[in-house]
């Protein structure tokens, strides 16, 4: 029997459960990073949009192993309980000033991920539009906050202003370009756009 898109979505869903994450988007960063190795042991990494923190207890547990420090930020607190040893956490506007001088206390940085997205409306003009504004500020974030050869993971809703962003990356970076990860839902808007070697 065919096996439906959700079925495939839930199978993430139940996985993520199984392994002890708080929502699936885990398997996405997995597969970013299984192809462009974005994260290694010992590296400084900034995540933006972490809640409830899939992406922030991979990155401790699988890519730097315990060994490097992960600055966590989202409007909303991480859904991890311990939260772990490496990561300090931030609750607010990745963009405000106030929390924007408290991530870069921490900077520069070896890997900028962000998964942030916006509430969405369902009005997908305004969706990617706000989409577009929260992937230019993290690319804003990465010219001064990135280290010369890091790397870099910025989501996007595709429709807006991605391939002015992915260009505006090829300047900055030896490598960008784009990823729909599996484990996204194929009903989804949504691909990553991936810099790599800073120049
Ligand atoms: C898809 S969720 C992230 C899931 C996360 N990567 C994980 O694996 O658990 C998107 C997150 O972006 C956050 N977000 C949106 N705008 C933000 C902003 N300006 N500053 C910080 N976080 C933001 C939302 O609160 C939401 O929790």
């Amino acid at each position: 029997m065919a096996t439906s898109r959700r079925d495939k979505a839930d199978s993430y869903t139940l996985r993520a459960r199984r392994e002890g994450y708080p929502a699936r988007s885990v398997y996405k960063l997995e597969e970013i990073q299984q192809q462009n190795h974005v994260i290694k042991p010992g590296d400084t990494v900034l995540d933006v949009g972490a809640a409830p923190g899939s992406w922030t207890l991979y990155t401790h547990r699988e890519l730097i192993r315990g060994n490097g420090t992960i600055i966590a930020v989202d409007l909303n607190p991480l859904n991890l309980n311990p939260v772990p040893p490496t990561v300090t956490a931030y609750v607010g506007d990745a963009f405000s000033r106030e929390i924007r001088a408290q991530l870069t206390s921490h900077g520069p940085f070896d890997a900028i991920i962000s998964d942030a997205a916006p509430m969405t409306t369902g009005n997908r003009t305004v969706d990617t539009t706000r989409s577009e504004y929260l992937a230019e500020q993290v690319v804003f974030l990465a010219e001064e906050q990135l280290k010369t050869h890091g790397n870099l993971v910025i989501k996007i809703f595709q429709g807006g202003g991605q391939q002015q962003i992915l260009q505006k990356m090829r300047t900055m970076f030896s490598k960008a370009k784009t990823l729909k990860p599996k484990a996204c839902r194929t009903d989804s808007f949504e691909i990553y756009l991936i810099g790599l070697d800073k120049k």
